[in-house]
């Protein structure tokens, strides 16, 4: 029988995952195999010789067929990076994207030019990725977060225990600003931010298998032209900004001319802008009162 090793498993993995035309999957073997025998990946490389053991090969030979069947690693392992942390996740939240962490970047800028403690909402919230990453990186503010998935808000608390953020960030479930009553110690924002669902209904049928199939519906979909939550957020976001507040949204990189729109009818933003992602998409927009 065939010994193997951690460096044997590691290719014939990155093969295999190459055959199916798994999306980078080098790095998807090194996750799985890290996940599976407890280790770092970069631990990996000095075990490269290390023989693995028949209750490990069982247990990475089932991970490695569902991922080869497009499901996710991120929800294979409940693990997901972003921004430089790990977060807890299950398939009821949307797995972080890197093209998101343009958006905290954007968020840092802000409150960094500001003065004072700030109050930061971040809506649609998921697992928390955009709020504790504002938190981990900007000490002087306080965040409530909100969504309307109690599953997703769930994985959110975890994670927010896990980076000891208990005292700064406050999770509530409910419809965009629905659970922010004027009880609350702030209803009034110095930054609102969303990275909202945004996908077309025609867009939805054409997404990737290992998105379309495995990812909240509830996290992507926004109704016949994907802006349903941008319009509703547009028409309700005068109200929860202070009076030089900002809001920042990530958008579809064909959104920004509508979601432009939708912002300059809320009426009450005297400046907008649209950033772009590394690939030259329009990722982000930002909104100044
Ligand atoms: C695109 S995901 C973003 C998750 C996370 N913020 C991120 O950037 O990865 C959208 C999130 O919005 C939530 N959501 C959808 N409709 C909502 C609504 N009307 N009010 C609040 N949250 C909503 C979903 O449950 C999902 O967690």
């Amino acid at each position: 029988m065939q010994n193997w090793t951690i460096q044997k498993l590691l290719n014939w993995i990155t093969g295999y995952f190459t055959d199916k035309a798994i999306d980078s999957p080098r790095l998807s073997a090194e996750l799985l195999l890290a996940f599976v025998l407890q280790m770092k990946r970069i631990e990996l490389y000095t075990n490269f010789d290390k023989p693995v053991a028949k209750e490990q090969l069982n247990h990475l030979h089932d991970l490695v067929k569902r991922a080869g069947e497009n499901e996710p690693v991120a929800y294979l392992t409940g693990r997901a990076k972003f921004y430089s942390l790990e977060l807890d996740i299950t398939p009821d939240c949307m797995i972080p994207r890197p093209e998101t962490e343009l958006l905290v970047e954007h968020a840092i800028e802000i409150l960094r030019a500001r003065t004072g403690n700030q109050f930061v909402c971040d809506l649609c919230t998921g697992c928390g990725c955009i709020a504790i990453a504002i938190a981990r990186n900007y000490p002087n503010a306080d965040i409530i977060a909100t969504d309307i998935s109690d599953a997703a808000l769930s994985f959110a608390v975890k994670n927010v225990e896990k980076h000891q953020l208990k005292d700064r960030i406050k999770l509530l479930s409910g419809d965009l600003f629905e659970p922010i009553t004027p009880q609350l110690e702030a209803h009034q924002f110095d930054l609102i931010t969303c990275n909202p669902p945004y996908v077309s209904e025609i867009e939805f049928e054409k997404l990737e298998k290992n998105v379309r199939d495995y990812e909240p519906a509830t996290a992507l979909l926004a109704g016949a032209d994907g802006l349903d939550i941008h319009r509703k957020i547009s028409q309700q976001v005068c109200s929860y900004l202070k009076a030089d507040g900002i809001l920042i949204l990530e958008i579809g990189y064909e959104q920004g001319q509508a979601v432009r729109d939708l912002l300059e009818q809320a009426g009450c933003f005297r400046q907008i802008s649209i950033k772009k992602d590394i690939q030259k998409h329009n990722r982000v927009i930002i909104a100044e009162r």
